[in-house]
């Protein structure tokens, strides 16, 4: 059964220069273990699209399950349970808080989600991303690649099954943003269900399957043509 289940999914936007339909008449589903990429140019709903699959926004029309969540409607303690236990986030520009120390920030993930033993999780899962002598070092004091590994540690820190990306490598070297695209397929082979939305093409190379967004349409759903690459064979 997919993990991730968009059904006709729309998100119409009302501006002053009118009704946008950020997203319309979506189908996606993701599976356990499954590694997909969304790929489309800049305006074409991506982060409409995770925003959704994150519970940030509700659709305005059509059906959205994650995890055997409704998000349809879904409030108060069901939403907060759902941000805690189900779905993780990392974004293009980072996002740690600036005063918690890389240590502190991974702390931050394994607490959210109301883990035991947070301290040692996370010093786990910082080692796991190869930063355990950076663990007191503040976010400035990293560069950009170690801040995103850290971004990714606090995901992974709170052990939610749905792991969401929204354009991970896009402040990032490519050498520096093919280790990061390593650290997200190795948690589709964990089990999880990944979803990364990007505009690089050869991003998409690594998924499972890719789903094309074009004006917030789906214009194309299959495995990548020429079939599944190592993270570690992308260049861009
Ligand atoms: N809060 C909003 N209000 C009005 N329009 C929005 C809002 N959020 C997104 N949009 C519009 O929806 C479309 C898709 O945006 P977005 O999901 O950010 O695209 P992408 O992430 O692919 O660049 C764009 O036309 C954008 O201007
Ligand atoms: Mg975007």
């Amino acid at each position: 059964m997919a993990v991730i289940s968009l059904d006709g999914v729309g998100r119409q936007f009302e501006t002053s220069a009118g009704v946008v339909d950020a997203l319309a008449d979506v189908d996606l589903h993701v599976e356990e273990g499954e590694l997909v990429v969304v790929l489309g140019p800049s305006g074409c709903g991506k982060t409409t699209l995770l925003n959704l699959v994150g519970a940030l926004d509700a659709p305005t029309s059509g059906r959205l399950a994650v995890a055997g969540h409704d998000l349809t409607g879904i409030s108060g303690g069901d939403l907060y349970r759902y941000r805690r236990h189900t779905v993780s986030f990392v974004f293009q520009n980072f996002n740690l808080f600036p005063g918690l120390t890389a240590l502190e920030n991974v702390r931050f993930g394994a607490d959210v989600a109301g883990r035991r033993q947070g301290e040692a999780v996370a010093e786990e899962v910082l080692a796991k991303v190869g930063l355990a002598e950076r663990a007191t070092h503040f976010p400035a004091q990293l560069s950009g690649g170690e801040q995103q590994r850290v971004a990714i540690a606090r995901a992974l820190a709170t052990g939610n099954p749905v792991l969401l990306a929204d354009e991970p490598t896009g402040e990032l070297d490519f050498h520096t943003g093919v280790q990061i695209l390593g650290l997200l397929e190795a948690q589709a082979e964990a089990g999880r269900a990944v979803l990364v939305v990007t505009h690089n093409r050869e991003i998409s190379r690594m998924a499972d399957r890719v789903v094309e967004l074009s004006g917030g349409r789906v214009v194309s759903d299959g495995p990548p043509a020429g079939g599944r690459a190592p993270a570690g064979s992308l260049r861009w």
